[in-house]
């Protein structure tokens, strides 16, 4: 079963206004924005990302990088789009503060998102703090192919401490188990993430591990998998400008003699298969 829509033509990026309908923080520093985006997102792959700006003061000046964390009721012509987003700077902060009616600027959808082969039968998502955003459409994608009934899907979640663990009851209520880890032991085990992903990938072997957070969660992820010989993807949240392949900002070292050098994760990625790349 694939989740992605194999559909090309209504892939095709594009650039357009977006209204606010919804925003609202979920914990201190985490925030979910729903905005009235063009139907050629509906479509979007798992693991997609749009690059979003403020077109009335163009304040910060370049957009910035957000995965599709949702997609669901269509309005007229506009489809509602979701970004889970944790404040870190200038744009996420503005994003906080945007109300309903609020204009921002949509450029999507981006990239090449997660794969998940039809052999796939058990499946672990493992996530980093914001890196969870991803995962909710995977989810939803997996449910309206059917997937879910045949597929043993869990997921690891690590962040920094007991408020960043947001969107668990979402995922609970599907009936996934989420294993939370936090590095202040303020719930869940008090480890890194890699750490009961590392005991369960050695006591019941994944078809395929999907993985989406910060760079040393990624390569510890990559060095884990690769040793087991487990398929694993990762979804780098590099910092990006222009986000279609044009200032070159993102590039990432490929792996392997053969092939370019480099590969960007904007259009190359930002899911890669991590024998295509060095973490
Ligand atoms: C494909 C992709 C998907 C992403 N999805 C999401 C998402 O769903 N939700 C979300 O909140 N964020 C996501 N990000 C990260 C998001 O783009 C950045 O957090 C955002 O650009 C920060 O902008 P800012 O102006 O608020 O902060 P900035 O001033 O740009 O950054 C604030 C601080 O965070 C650090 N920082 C910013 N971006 C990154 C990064 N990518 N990696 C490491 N450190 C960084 C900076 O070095 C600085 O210290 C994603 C990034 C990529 C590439
Ligand atoms: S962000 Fe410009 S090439 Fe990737």
């Amino acid at each position: 079963m694939d989740p992605n829509p194999a559909d090309d033509a209504a892939k095709t990026p594009v650039c357009a206004p977006a209204e606010v309908w919804h925003n609202g923080m979920l914990s201190p520093q985490y925030g979910r924005i729903a905005l009235g985006c063009p139907e050629a997102f509906e479509t979007a792959e798992p693991g997609q990302f749009l690059m979003l700006g403020f077109p009335e003061t163009l304040d910060p000046l370049l957009r910035r990088p957000y995965s599709i964390h949702a997609l669901s009721l269509r309005t007229g012509t506009s489809l509602r789009v979701e970004i889970l987003y944790k404040v870190v700077g200038p744009a996420t902060h503005r994003l906080s503060r945007l109300r309903p009616g609020d204009a921002a600027s949509v450029l999507g959808p981006l990239g090449k998102g997660f794969r998940i082969p039809p052999h796939v039968r058990r499946l672990f998502l493992a996530a980093g703090g914001v890196g969870i955003a991803p995962f909710r459409l995977l989810l939803d994608r997996l449910e309206a192919a059917g997937g879910r009934s045949r597929i043993d899907c869990r997921i690891f979640f690590g962040v920094r401490t007991a408020e960043e663990l947001v969107c668990i009851r979402d995922i609970e209520t599907r009936g996934i188990p989420v294993i939370c880890t936090t590095e202040d032991g303020s719930a869940g085990a008090h480890c890194r993430v890699t750490d009961p992903l590392c005991e369960a990938l050695e006591r019941e072997p994944p078809d395929l591990v999907l993985a989406c957070g910060p760079r040393p969660m990624l390569s510890c992820v990559a060095e884990i998998t690769r040793r087991r010989s487990i398929p694993c993807q990762v979804s780098l949240e590099e910092r990006m400008a222009c986000g279609m392949g044009a200032c070159l900002g993102c590039a990432v070292p490929a792996r392997g003699v053969e092939g370019p050098r480099f590969r960007h994760a904007c259009v190359d990625g930002p899911v890669f298969d991590v024998a295509e790349i060095e973490l």
